[in-house]
């Protein structure tokens, strides 16, 4: 099985959004959205990896497939739960209403149900496909509660010993919301309440609400935030939130904002790690297949981010690269001419107003307090895809960069996390210029 180190990339063919993430018995699970037959979208499966770290992953064999009536069409986004010892996976089941007789791993005019379903894991590593399914909301069949195709991705959650759960819906496909469900058990669930807001655009994707630093936060990934055409239209954002337990009365306390300034990064879901820090990954859209690395994997697309720490500072989220990312890293023993061929490295640099770097052809640049990138050089000549992207202005004189750079993604971290900028990237040259100030390698042992 494959094994990836920093980023998780897809084990060949298609990955998308992180599902089930969680630490259990001494691992940390991440499954994902996976497609197994063809570096593209497809039927979903839920493909699976394990670490002890966040940082060494080990695929594993696929832990979710088609097997139900109600799930025949796709294993769509959701969550984990551990629960008196076991694993209890959520998510949403997808049926086509017809059948596409030209390719019968999409929607036939777009057209299918969804409900949610659950498996219970004695063990986190066998899933009984057959045996231990369980549909636990039909598809919905009032529109005032939600919508019958479009209600997914379950995030579940334990609060004074009852379960909680928190979908994406929308009304139409006009106005998003959030709905919430409840139960004693983890198995049978109720209807509780629902929230909309202009913020939740035509719909929410992967809603994700949890307490940080006395306050509520809710994670989302609204559908149409930016015109369709010019780019992807669908992004990661995060507000402050107030939420009652008592009611499931959610309100957004003002408006969302981007998690990251680059193109790329959607659908991020968040856990708990061992040390009770609230840590995040998110999918990297890739907008072509990486090639083969030819070693068997084939040509993949998709991976996901590095794990991001969320902290609340000031009224205001910080992502952090996670502790175990820093450790990885060593101050580069070669000529960094040299270092920078031997990726994933990272380097951190100061701009001033005016300067530049340039990280294997990647340039990013201090332009009127915004720290603008470029990945024009690196990147295929796509139409509909932006290569340059900004960040707010920022605060202060210079601004501090924290980049870590592996062959087919940048993350940039910006003043301490105050912004993140992430690329998917193709093509990397050897060379590096401008104001760096450090160079890091993988210490040898990784
Ligand atoms: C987000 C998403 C989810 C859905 C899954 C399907 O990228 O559209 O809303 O569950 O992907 O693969």
């Amino acid at each position: 099985m494959w094994k990836d180190t920093l980023h998780l990339k897809a084990p060949g063919n298609w990955i998308n959004d992180p599902n089930g993430f969680i630490y259990y018995r001494g691992m940390y699970h991440l499954f994902y959205q996976y497609f197994p037959y063809a570096p593209r979208w497809g039927t979903m499966h839920w493909g699976h990896a394990v670490s002890r770290d966040l940082v060494h992953w080990a695929h594993q064999r696929v832990a979710l497939y088609p097997s139900k009536d109600y799930d025949q069409n796709g294993i769509f986004s959701g969550s984990a739960l551990e629960r008196e010892g076991k694993l209890y996976l959520y998510y949403s089941a997808v049926r086509y209403l017809g059948q596409n007789g030209e390719d019968i791993h999409v929607p036939l005019d777009d057209s299918y149900v969804t409900s949610q379903a659950m498996v219970i894991s004695d063990d986190g590593r066998s899933f009984d496909n057959l045996g231990a399914k369980r549909q636990i909301i039909p598809v919905l069949d009032d529109e005032a509660i939600g919508d019958p195709k479009d209600t997914r991705d379950p995030k579940v959650w334990e609060h004074d010993g009852h379960y909680y759960m928190i979908l994406g819906s929308t009304f139409r496909k006009q106005q998003g919301k959030a709905l919430f469900f409840r139960s004693r058990d983890g198995l049978s669930w109720e209807y509780a309440n629902q929230y909309t807001s202009p913020e939740f655009r035509d719909m929410l994707e992967c809603p994700d609400l949890f307490r940080l630093g006395g306050q509520y936060v809710l994670l989302g990934s609204p559908m149409g935030v930016t015109e369709a055409g010019i780019e992807y239209a669908h992004h990661a954002m995060w507000g402050l939130a107030e939420f009652d337990h008592r009611t499931c009365a959610l309100a957004l306390k003002g408006p969302l904002t981007f998690m990251d300034y680059g193109l790329d990064f959607y659908a991020p879901q968040s856990t708990v790690d061992r040390d009770g820090r609230r840590v995040l990954v998110g999918w990297m859209r890739m907008p072509q297949a990486a090639e083969d690395p030819g070693d068997g994997r084939g040509p993949w697309n998709g991976m996901m981010s590095l794990p991001r720490v969320v902290e609340l500072r000031e009224g205001r989220l910080y992502f952090t690269p996670h502790p175990n990312v820093e450790a990885l890293f060593r101050p580069a023993a070669l000529p960094w001419d040299q270092a920078v061929r031997r990726r994933p490295f990272r380097l951190k640099a100061t701009l001033h107003p005016g300067e530049a770097l340039d990280v294997c052809g990647y340039r990013l640049g201090l332009e009127g307090s915004r720290l603008v990138t470029d990945r024009s050089q690196v990147f295929p000549h796509l139409s509909g895809y932006r290569t340059a992207a900004r960040t707010p202005v920022l605060d202060g004189e210079g601004c501090r960069l924290d980049v870590f750079v592996d062959d087919h993604l940048i993350e940039v971290f910006v003043d301490g996390g105050r912004y993140v900028v992430s690329h998917v990237v193709y093509g990397l040259q050897d060379r590096l210029s401008g104001p760096v100030e450090e160079l890091f390698t993988l210490r040898e042992e990784s």
